[in-house]
């Protein structure tokens, strides 16, 4: 028995129709989606109805064809690959009015989507002159130029952002940016909205035509005082007791006194740390043994300490996350932001399973 990260698939599956309802989705899936495995979520989303996949990753692109032939597969960072993009018909970002300008020629035959930089400032067009410098040489070139233009889309860094007024702004911006570039294309895709902002809307906004969501699809919520009920976890994260240590008063345990006890104490060893990707802030709270919540005590590299009461023995079963000890739970007490713990989770070290 060793550290182990398991997926309940069926139920995995139910959660992402609930969660979607009849909504067109596009899932993110970066970061071997969110650490649940790109080939299990592709065919679990599959199975859920979604078609469409967004990931930052030319690799990952190209996995996911290879497991679907009809996905429609956008990649949000640019690429040089143009031929790997055409091969393996992968539409692509076009991030900036320079990046058309250089490659102008090699992007025949790849589908691209405008992107709006906004408030995020990370990538994308920066503002209507950029657009327009762009509109204007691309219809110049017209009949020379083989790049089509199919999709419009920008990102909102603010959606879980509330009681500041930046979400309203992207927004806005996004929107009159839209509206313009409606003028000259006619888009097939036009998405921007993050799970934050889809709750927060409610749904779509009007004249989009995908959400492109990612941690709400994967159990979380994306923002505090939502109800547990939005998105079930269905991720579990456990291990188990090697063994129980008891202490002495003020005795320590661990590297560089990791942990001190106040009095006769029953420390339980686990085999997980943070080498498996648990968060170091996430060792100020609880884990689960035998349905009752035990305060960990410290989080080493391979190993936590766990005081715990008579109950508790060696090789039971020790839960740090599950729909009872949920991931979010501890995002919204600061263990990390958003989807910081689930994209840390170790896959190599983590034995994964996944239950149908
Ligand atoms: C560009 C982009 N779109 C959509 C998402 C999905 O966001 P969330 O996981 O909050 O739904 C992300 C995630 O980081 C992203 O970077």
């Amino acid at each position: 028995m060793s550290a182990k990260l398991t997926i309940h698939k069926d139920k995995f599956i139910e959660n992402v129709h609930h969660v979607k309802k009849d909504y067109p989705v596009m899932a993110v899936v970066k970061n071997n989606a969110y650490n649940t495995g790109l080939s299990f979520a592709i065919n679990a989303f599959l199975k859920a109805d979604i078609t469409h996949f967004a990931t930052t990753s030319l690799e990952e692109a190209i996995e996911i064809r290879k497991l679907s032939t009809n996905a429609v597969i956008f990649l949000m960072n640019p690429s040089t690959e143009f031929d790997l993009l055409r091969a393996f018909q992968i539409q692509m970002t076009l991030p900036s009015y320079a990046f058309y300008e250089k490659y102008q020629h090699e992007l025949h035959d790849i589908k691209v989507h405008l992107e709006y930089e906004n408030l995020l400032s990370r990538s994308g067009f920066k503002n209507k002159d950029e657009f327009h410098q762009f509109i204007t040489k691309y219809e110049q070139d017209y009949k020379t130029n083989k790049m089509k233009v199919v999709g419009a889309w920008t990102h909102f860094g603010y959606a879980d952002e509330f009681g500041v007024p930046e979400y309203e702004i992207e927004r806005h911006e996004w929107l009159e940016i839209l509206a313009f570039l409606k003028t000259h294309f006619t888009f097939e895709m036009i998405h921007a909205q993050n799970s934050a902002s889809f709750v927060r809307e409610e749904g779509l906004l009007e004249g989009h035509t995908h959400l492109r969501l990612g941690i709400i699809l994967y159990g979380a919520r994306p923002y505090e005082g939502l109800p547990e009920s939005l998105t079930q976890q269905t991720i579990e994260v456990t291990s188990h007791v090697l063994q129980i240590r008891t202490l002495n008063p003020n005795q320590s345990a661990g590297y560089s006194f990791a942990y001190t006890s106040s009095t006769h104490e029953r420390l339980a060893v686990v085999a997980i740390g943070y080498g498996d990707g648990v968060l170091r802030t996430r060792a100020q709270y609880d884990c689960m043994i035998n349905g009752k919540r035990y305060p960990i005590k410290a989080l080493m590299m391979s190993h936590m300490f766990v005081l715990v009461d008579d109950a508790v023995k060696a090789n039971d079963i020790v839960t740090l996350y599950s729909n009872e000890i949920r991931i979010d739970e501890f995002t919204f007490k600061g263990v990390g932001a958003n989807s910081e713990q689930l994209s840390a989770l170790n896959q190599y070290s983590l034995i994964r399973e996944v239950i149908e």
